[in-house]
């Protein structure tokens, strides 16, 4: 017996059928109960129907709504930017004849935190396509170690690079890769306590990519974290703004490299590849 199920709009959607292998004559009863089934499969259907559609639509929205409120954000945020430029400038022109103005020093390391802060933010609400060119890889690894060995002096960490070639060219946006590796070492130096200890291993083995290796015996990564990394604004510690990472990612990828994160016994390795 087949029972057609028809939708509200009167559209056929199809028939329910029951099949008896053996020649049978079905019973009024039968036939009722086939009819009762087939109105309650055409609810069902329309149900599913409508809610799918919904659930597409809201999504939309919200997609919508999230890329509408990320364009302001990053409106205001370069906004910002201006006046907090001319105060700055006005603080240094006041305390002019001044040498030694302690409040003064504070008021614009605050300002340039606020600017570090917009900066980071913009680069992920409207990231900027990289400038590309052919430069040695071991020497921007060493420039950026070199730019950030105060940090780790500072923090008594100490911190060494092996590389395993004389020269290397990839073809990368030089300003770009060294901000990823800023990123990078900054957090190790972060997680390690005192006297810790950052590696550096720049490997190009097969002469087609090239690997770093940022190795550290700090805290570790928890496994319920290694998950969340790169999502912008996911930071465990007080006062970080969770940018760093999801900067970093981003770069790599446009530069069709790879970064992943491993945790270790006593630390954490951080492996970045990049074409070459
Ligand atoms: N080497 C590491 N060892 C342990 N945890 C790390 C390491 N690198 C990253 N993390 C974890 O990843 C999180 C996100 O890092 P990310 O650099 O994006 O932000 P952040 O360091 O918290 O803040 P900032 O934007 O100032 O860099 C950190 O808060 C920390 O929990
Ligand atoms: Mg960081």
């Amino acid at each position: 017996m087949g029972v057609p199920v028809y939708l509200q709009n009167g559209k056929m959607y199809g028939t329910v059928c029951a099949i008896d292998p053996e020649p049978y004559a079905f019973t009024q009863d039968e036939i009722e109960v086939m009819e009762r089934l087939s109105s309650i499969f055409a609810v069902i259907l329309e149900n599913a129907t409508n809610s799918s559609c919904n659930t597409v639509d809201d999504k939309l929205m919200r997609l919508e709504k999230l890329a509408l409120l990320g364009q302001l954000s990053a409106g205001l945020a370069h906004e910002l930017r201006n006046p907090m430029q001319s105060v700055k400038g006005f603080v240094q022109f006041l305390f002019e004849d001044q040498v030694d103005n302690h409040f003064r020093d504070i008021v614009l390391s605050e300002i340039d935190q606020m600017d570090n802060l917009i900066h980071d933010f913009l680069l992920v609400t409207q990231p900027t396509a990289p400038k590309k060119g052919h430069y040695d890889i071991n020497e921007v690894v060493c420039e950026t170690v070199e730019f950030i060995q105060s940090k780790a002096a500072l923090h008594n960490v100490e911190m060494s690079v092996s590389v395993d070639s004389d020269k290397f060219d990839v073809y990368v946006d030089r300003i770009q890769i060294k901000q990823v590796m800023i990123n990078i070492l900054k957090n190790a130096i972060e997680a390690v306590e005192e006297s810790g200890k950052v590696m550096i291993n720049v490997s190009t083995i097969g002469n087609k990519e090239v690997t770093i290796e940022v190795v550290d015996n700090g805290i570790g990564i928890p496994i319920a974290v290694i998950g969340r990394l790169g999502e912008p604004f996911f930071s465990t510690k007080e006062g970080g703004t969770g940018l760093g990472l999801s900067i970093s990612k981003r770069i790599i990828q446009e530069h069709k490299g790879t970064i992943s994160f491993e945790n270790k016994k006593d630390g954490t390795k951080v492996t970045i590849t990049l074409p070459k």
